[in-house]
């Protein structure tokens, strides 16, 4: 018989995956049990917030569905996320940054005309997109794909709304023989991540507030290049230096110009004052891929 006490633990724990045939996860596994064992005798975590601890992680799954994933705004709020994001893609030459995906990515999307309205009906300032995609020397990017999302104006995704069961304020869109994108949407606002679960106890228990500044999301991907999932960030709006899950970029905050009503820039009529943005994305070519660090 052997026994254990508080410091011996650990190594005991580790012992029995040394017959684990993947490095990589024994590696992982390693790590992840000495922090633990470490956090668990920094704090002195007492039996009451251990159980406590297990019932919060318990209520996090159990509030996860097919439509919602309480654990990755576990992560999102934590910082994992983006701190996951941020080391697996590092915005090297002036590639363009990715952020958190977020829960409100809806696959399949249509696929529409450059120039398209992919917010036809839904309420919020009118906004003219556009710019190109260039590899990161420069080129253009023909027949790049922008997988596009937002919220309307009111900071509501489609499938936040009662009763809305079809997609809204999404689309996808491909670029032209120069490189070039332009659609139109609208200005999106800041809003809360979801609050009434586990996650938005946790946040008021922290004392923080669970707001998002206004963005729009986008996946951007081109065969032979690696895909970048990001946001473009409204310039000016609120919580952009508190953002709840960590996600803004200062390369990724775009300047929304204002104009009074009239033409818009593809020559329609606009009844309303709106907005102009202009981005540009770089992608890093596939093979600037990271290798897997297995050591
Ligand atoms: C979003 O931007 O859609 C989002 C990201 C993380 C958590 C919740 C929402
Ligand atoms: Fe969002």
């Amino acid at each position: 018989m052997r026994e254990f006490d508080e410091k011996s633990i650990t190594a005991a724990v580790i012992g029995r995956i040394a017959q684990s045939d993947d490095p990589r996860f024994k590696r992982i596994m390693t790590s992840l049990i000495t922090h633990l064992h470490d956090f668990v005798r920094e704090v002195k975590l007492t039996e009451s917030e251990w159980i406590t601890a297990i019932q919060f992680l318990t209520d996090v799954g159990q509030t996860c569905t097919d439509k919602r994933q309480e654990f990755i705004l576990l992560s999102d709020t934590l910082g994992i996320s983006v701190l996951v994001i941020t080391l697996n893609n590092p915005a090297d030459n002036g590639s363009a940054e990715s952020t958190v995906q977020g829960p409100f990515y809806w696959e399949g999307a249509p696929e529409l005309p450059l120039g398209s309205h992919l917010a036809e009906g839904v309420v919020g300032e009118p906004t003219f997109y556009s710019g190109r995609v260039l590899s990161v020397d420069g080129r253009p990017l023909e027949n790049a794909l922008l997988d596009i999302w937002s919220g309307d104006g009111e900071g509501n995704y489609d499938m936040q709304i009662p009763g809305e069961t079809g997609m809204k304020a999404r689309g996808r869109i491909r670029t032209d023989a120069a490189g070039r994108y332009w659609f139109r949407s609208i200005r999106p606002t800041f809003y809360p991540v979801p609050t009434d679960g586990p996650v938005g106890r946790m946040l008021r228990k922290m004392g923080r507030h669970p707001y998002r500044p206004g963005h729009i999301h986008m996946i951007v991907s081109a065969p032979g290049y690696l895909p970048v999932t990001t946001h473009l960030f409204v310039a000016g709006s609120e919580y952009l230096v508190s953002d709840a899950v960590f996600g803004v970029k200062e390369s990724l905050v775009a300047q929304f110009d204002r104009h009074p009503p009239g033409l818009g820039p593809n020559g329609e009529r606009v009844d309303t004052p709106f907005y102009t943005v202009n981005y540009d994305f770089r992608l890093r070519p596939a093979s600037a891929a990271a290798p897997i660090n297995a050591a």
